[in-house]
């Protein structure tokens, strides 16, 4: 034990870390145990060469706009749902294809820690209100279990989306348990991955570690570009390849109206060549605070918008789009080949991201201090940050309303990305399908709600109206349930046939 201490006193000295222990001797034996075994499993060395080279970076982009490097992306790598409307069944077909010999997997992002909706358990596991109060979870693995339906009915044979889950240290336990409580919403257990990614420790400006209690460091989640190495590092690649996976479609949790392993997506990517390629919707705002997708030095990235200046938002193409219109809603297509190339190859050279916060502490009087400015900062990778090492790049952009609604904050008056927003955006899409299959909605006095309602009251509530994943993927496969039909809303529509709630409760 003596022995153990002295080792490690002394990698903490080297390191400049040698505050970690300071409390050493007013911890239980049981607390020293485990400070001990947290402090072995960490490579200082490394800590401190990400936290030099993230600084150095994020000093050096402080004092320089991209504006003058960036180009957009090219008509040739992009792909549109409304501008190349005539390639869309083949892309869909294309993808089919391949879901249909089991070569596509879908990876979830969930290790976030979902500070802003201000929950204490996973983003995944929220109920935002919709009649049938399922979690997003639940809405993702129904849409997975469609899918693979869908691509058995047209190709005659049995297929399997896995599903790879990455969570962190704060969020593995809790994703796992409630997966197996809920006999993973119907799909085999065995092709449903879970897999977790590193934790680094929060830093001061100085580059000393951060304890926020006595006997613990301030840990967090390396951001959602700890994939790459959560990849390596979890055997996940040869998994993948194991399975015949050749295709990844990657996603983030929060995104109710998310396509997983949408076809056409993966159809275009895969007809394109593309080793990498990002989903996109149109910014049409120039102020909206969204990423942008274009060329830096030639080379495709990510472009947050605090990183150019309002002229560059502002510039327009003769078409009369904004020219840096690509925004980014984190839905990424890659081949495992490429992943592979990544994990071996690039990701020791991805930087690490600088995100300022306000970190709980102990002061050296060991009293717990919660700062009210930013004291410190979280060292994160982004996922995107590997576009810049593609072969081929492409792009496919999709509509708004269909396909993003993100939850990201809670509920507040005139909120945005709220569990209002993103429920209304679902029953308003569901609504749509129900026009497009020829069915109609009548209110309380039997008239019929016309397509697009007028504002009553000036409220803008959406039909209530809900279609089960079950039952359809994209809208297909309504017409026998709804065509020529009048519904009263509440209208859900699941695997025992379309009802009308009686209770309105939403
Ligand atoms: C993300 C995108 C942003 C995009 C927006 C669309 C990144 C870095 N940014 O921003 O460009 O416009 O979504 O909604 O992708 N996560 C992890 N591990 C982590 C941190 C996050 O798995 O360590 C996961 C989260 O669980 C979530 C996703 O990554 O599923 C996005 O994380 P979040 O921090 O919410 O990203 P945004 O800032 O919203």
């Amino acid at each position: 034990m003596e022995s153990t201490r002295s080792r490690l006193a002394h990698r903490l000295a080297e390191a400049g870390q040698s505050h970690l222990v300071q409390f050493w001797d007013e911890l239980t034996p049981e607390q020293q145990a485990e400070m001990t075994s947290d402090l072995e499993a960490m490579d200082f060395q490394e800590i401190n060469k990400f936290f030099r080279s993230a600084m150095e970076v994020s000093h050096s982009s402080k004092q320089e706009k991209m504006d003058a490097r960036m180009e957009p992306v090219p008509r040739e790598v992009l792909g549109s749902v409304t501008r190349d409307r005539d390639c869309l069944k083949d892309w869909e077909e294309k993808g089919m294809r391949c879901i249909s010999q089991s070569s596509v997997a879908v990876l979830l992002l969930a290790g976030g820690q979902g500070t802003r909706l201000g929950v204490s358990y996973p983003k995944g596991m929220y109920d935002v209100g919709l009649p049938s109060h399922k979690t997003l979870f639940q809405i993702q693995a129904e849409r997975i279990l469609r899918l693979q339906q869908l691509a058995e009915q047209r190709h005659g044979a049995k297929c399997c989306i896995p599903w790879y889950i990455m969570t962190s240290g704060r969020t593995m336990e809790s994703t796992k348990t409630f997966f197996s409580r809920h006999s993973y919403f119907g799909l085999c257990k065995d092709n449903v991955i879970f897999f977790q990614q590193g934790m680094l420790p929060a830093m001061d400006y100085n580059g000393k570690i951060i304890l926020e209690s006595k006997n613990k460091l301030a840990m967090a989640p390396d951001g959602n570009g700890g994939l790459y190495r959560a990849l390596g590092t979890q055997g996940i690649v040869e998994d993948m390849d194991q399975r015949g996976v050749k295709f990844i479609h990657v996603y983030c949790v929060d995104n109710i109206l998310v396509k997983v392993a949408d076809p056409a997506f993966v159809g275009f990517c895969v007809q394109k060549g593309g080793d990498c390629g990002a989903k996109v919707v149109e910014k049409t705002n120039p102020t909206e605070a969204v990423g942008v997708v274009c060329k830096v030095d030639g080379r495709y990235q990510v472009v947050e918008y605090s990183e150019i200046t309002l002229a560059t938002a502002e510039k327009r193409s003769a078409d009369g789009r904004l020219m840096f219109n690509a925004g980014n809603v984190a839905n990424h297509f890659f081949t495992l080949a490429f992943l592979r190339d990544i994990v071996q190859t690039f990701e020791p050279q991805l930087q690490h991201h600088v995100a300022q916060k306000k970190i709980l502490y102990v002061d050296t009087q060991g009293r717990l201090i919660k700062p009210d400015k930013p004291n410190g900062i979280k060292m994160e990778k982004f996922v995107f940050d590997i576009f810049q090492f593609a072969k081929a790049f492409v792009v496919y952009e999709v509509l708004r309303e269909d396909e993003f609604s993100a939850l990201k904050n809670a509920d507040s008056q005139d909120g945005k990305d709220t569990p209002t927003t993103v429920k209304h955006a679902l029953m308003s899409l569901h609504h749509r399908w129900v026009l497009n299959a020829a069915g109609h909605f009548i209110d309380e006095n039997g008239t019929r709600v016309p397509a697009i309602p007028s504002l009553k009251d000036g409220t803008d509530l959406p039909i209530k109206c809900e279609i089960s994943p079950l039952v359809s993927y994209g809208g297909e496969g309504l017409e026998e349930l709804v065509s020529g039909r009048e519904f009263r809303p509440t209208l859900v529509i699941d695997e025992s046939g379309a009802h009308e709630l009686v209770k309105n409760g939403l």
